[in-house]
């Protein structure tokens, strides 16, 4: 396995050149084009690293399968989705416009920014500062990491110049899609996207997902069956936004890519994923992310069609 890892990084770090760095964000401008890294921890916890598997970034987008996840477990389901739909869009991440074009003005799913938004609203707590406690400790829990941490100038940034996402949660209060204070809501939603992470973090969290929410080394249920089954089928429906089509067919593992430059990827009963490139392609996913899981999904037959 070690050396397959060693031997996917070293063929694909020339098309982190054909990417761009996300900079919509400012502070996400800071990152290095070249990185590129993997973590595979398996079903019998054995862990492999790779390339430059030790940098931090942001977890960006790949927060919305674990606040779904919550929100799922802090409410009923069928409140949940009378909030969120279950199909996907076809559209950018950050797109508004089916908010005023679908019959019902609901998000489509919880896998793009005004769907996150909605489920973000849906985690209990008796005040922001009790929501946040409990999200963080959620987060670590799932990768087995008590420092994570947010990173306090990415979300500044991201709170600065978020406007696009502060139009679509008024929209969505408008609409009765979200309730309570819209504010409160997006700076759960930013604070949870600047959580920082490594590969190794979302390879564990991946692992999690796919082993059915159980903890593989304590036997520990963390998130119930059902739950975890829903996630991942997020993660094969939307989890690359506009390009989960195309993916599901190349790649075939429920994956959920961020603008960080991160994916997660959890393969059923066998694997959790982490990967690592900040240079992005069009549509917001990793473009050496894409490369490493579709080489690793041939080499080892991950694909689960
Ligand atoms: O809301 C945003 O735009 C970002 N904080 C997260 C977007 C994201 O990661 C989309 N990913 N591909």
């Amino acid at each position: 396995m070690q050396n397959i890892l060693n031997d996917i990084i070293l063929s694909n770090k020339k098309c982190t050149a054909n990417g761009k760095v996300a900079s919509y964000i400012p502070e996400l401008k800071n990152a290095n084009i070249d990185d590129l890294g993997i973590c595979v921890i398996d079903k019998d916890n054995n862990i492999y690293c790779a390339g430059d598997y030790k940098k931090k970034f942001t977890i960006q987008s790949i927060s919305k399968p674990i606040i779904l996840a919550m929100a799922l477990m802090d409410n009923e389901w069928h409140h949940v989705f009378s909030k969120v739909g279950m199909e996907p869009s076809g559209d950018p991440f950050n797109s508004i416009m089916k908010l005023e074009t679908n019959d019902t003005k609901k998000p489509c799913n919880p896998m793009i920014n005004a769907g996150a938004i909605v489920t973000t609203a849906l985690i209990k707590g008796k005040n922001l500062q009790e929501k946040e406690e409990r999200m963080l400790s959620f987060f670590r829990k799932l990768a087995k990491n008590n420092s994570l941490e947010i990173n306090k100038s990415i979300y500044e940034s991201e709170k600065l110049t978020g406007d696009r996402n502060r139009a679509m949660g008024y929209l969505l209060k408008n609409d009765g899609f979200i309730e309570g204070d819209v504010e409160e809501t997006l700076d759960l939603y930013f604070k949870q996207c600047s959580i920082e992470v490594d590969v190794v973090d979302l390879a564990r969290i991946g692992l999690l997902f796919s082993n059915y929410g159980i903890d593989i080394e304590t036997g520990e249920r963390v998130i119930s069956e059902n739950i975890s089954r829903m996630v991942k089928t997020f993660m094969v429906t939307c989890g690359m936004y506009d390009a989960s089509g195309e993916f599901a067919l190349r790649v075939g593992i429920p994956a959920k890519s961020g603008v960080g430059g991160g994916i997660m990827a959890s393969v059923p009963r066998k694997m959790g994923i982490g990967v690592f490139g900040p240079a992005l392609d069009e549509k917001g996913n990793s473009i050496g992310g894409l490369n490493i899981l579709e080489d690793l999904s041939n080499k080892l037959e991950l694909n689960i069609f």
